[in-house]
């Protein structure tokens, strides 16, 4: 298929001057968009200016929320070559969360090819210091006016894109995280593992207790037990006790990030023995009065790797590594970034250039 381009106004594409860049609160000049219906498929897929999208009220997704998306990024690297990190996984995971939610898939290497395209239209627009990055956001949502409960007959597939700086208003450096044991974010069989809406809509009313009292993110327990360590808001989480790194194996509602893949893979090539388990809250609360958990941090492609300073459970809090950067945190920090910005080198291929 053909892309079909209509370039916004020249004013409008320059790009301006990135001092302070938060997350995901500037758009770049352009965006992707095409059509689905049941009759044609995919079909006339356009670049065009960013502008809003009219939606009937009766949208689908507007009422019960059939829409999946992904997140990832491309980064300007030291050598001046732009580089997307693991986007064919990114683009595999958008079609497992799509086929959860009965959304028609979309082919890979046409989605590879429109991600490419409108990154290299907007290319000015990536930010060139490290730590900041072009963020790309697809998203495929249910667009058919219809009240009635069904698997919609027509979607939007978007992709837009978002020059950002580091996710936490902290950056690299400790984070807060709360433990709910009021809320559970998702359970066996239900959509957990893949990237929809709703999942955050459900966790937001945990996330703003969380932020009245302080803390940046919600830990969120197994839904069955409340006993088990999930994730947190929008990372997974790894706990590094003496000498092991663990991170709770994918039980079916954790979203397989791929970051948290990327540290399993890349922490044993930097000798550190690393397993997927189940992690009770208990085991982490033990550890740490007993102070055999040395380190924590969390894991996603908007914050790379996100130390954790500090956990509160069940109306008390407890520092881990004393609120500090802790050393293992650090080198699979630097370790991926290094990857990201073209200045380690990329041991398992994960990096693919704009440019060849
Ligand atoms: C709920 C949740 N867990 C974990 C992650 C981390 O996944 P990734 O490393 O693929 O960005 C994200 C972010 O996408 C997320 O939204």
């Amino acid at each position: 298929m053909e892309i079909e381009i209509n370039l916004a106004e020249p004013e409008k594409r320059k790009a301006p001057q990135f001092e302070e860049l938060a997350f995901g609160k500037i758009f770049t000049p352009h965006m992707f968009v095409m059509k689905y219906e049941a009759d044609k498929g995919w079909h006339s897929p356009k670049i065009q200016p960013l502008s809003h999208i009219e939606l009937h009220p009766a949208a689908i997704v507007l009422h019960y929320a059939q829409t999946v998306f992904e997140g990832l990024k491309a980064y300007y690297g030291v050598d001046g070559k732009i580089r997307f990190f693991r986007i064919w996984d990114h683009i595999a995971r958008l079609n497992r969360s799509a086929d959860r939610l009965c959304i028609p898939q979309v082919e890979p290497e046409f989605t590879f090819k429109a991600i490419k395209t409108l990154v290299s239209i907007d290319r000015d627009w990536i930010p060139k210091k490290k730590g900041a990055a072009l963020y790309i956001r697809p998203l495929i949502f249910a667009t058919q006016a219809n009240l009635g409960l069904k698997v919609s007959c027509e979607y939007l597939f978007v992709i837009i894109l978002s020059p950002v700086g580091a996710y936490y208003k902290e950056g690299f450096n400790p984070v807060k995280i709360y433990v709910t044991t009021e809320y559970i974010r998702a359970c066996p069989g239900g959509t957990g593992e893949v990237k929809t809406g709703g999942n955050y809509a459900a966790s937001l009313k945990a996330q703003d207790l969380a932020h009245k009292m302080g803390y940046t993110q919600v830990l969120w327990l197994d839904a069955k037990e409340q006993k088990y360590v999930e994730e947190v808001g929008s990372m997974n989480i790894f706990f590094y006790f003496e000498s092991e790194l663990v991170t709770p194996s994918l039980t079916g509602s954790i979203l397989p990030g791929i970051t948290r893949d990327s540290v399993l893979k890349l922490a044993p090539k930097l000798g550190i023995p690393v397993k997927e388990r189940k992690i009770s809250i208990d085991e982490v609360i033990e550890s740490i009065e007993k102070g055999t958990l040395k380190e924590c941090f969390g894991t996603g492609t908007a914050a790379v790797i996100s130390p954790v300073g500090e956990i509160h459970y069940k109306g008390r809090s407890y520092l881990i590594n004393e609120g500090k950067i802790g050393e293992i945190t650090k080198m699979l920090f630097d370790y991926i970034t290094g990857i990201q910005y073209g200045e380690k080198e990329d041991l398992f291929n994960w990096t693919v250039l704009l440019e060849d």
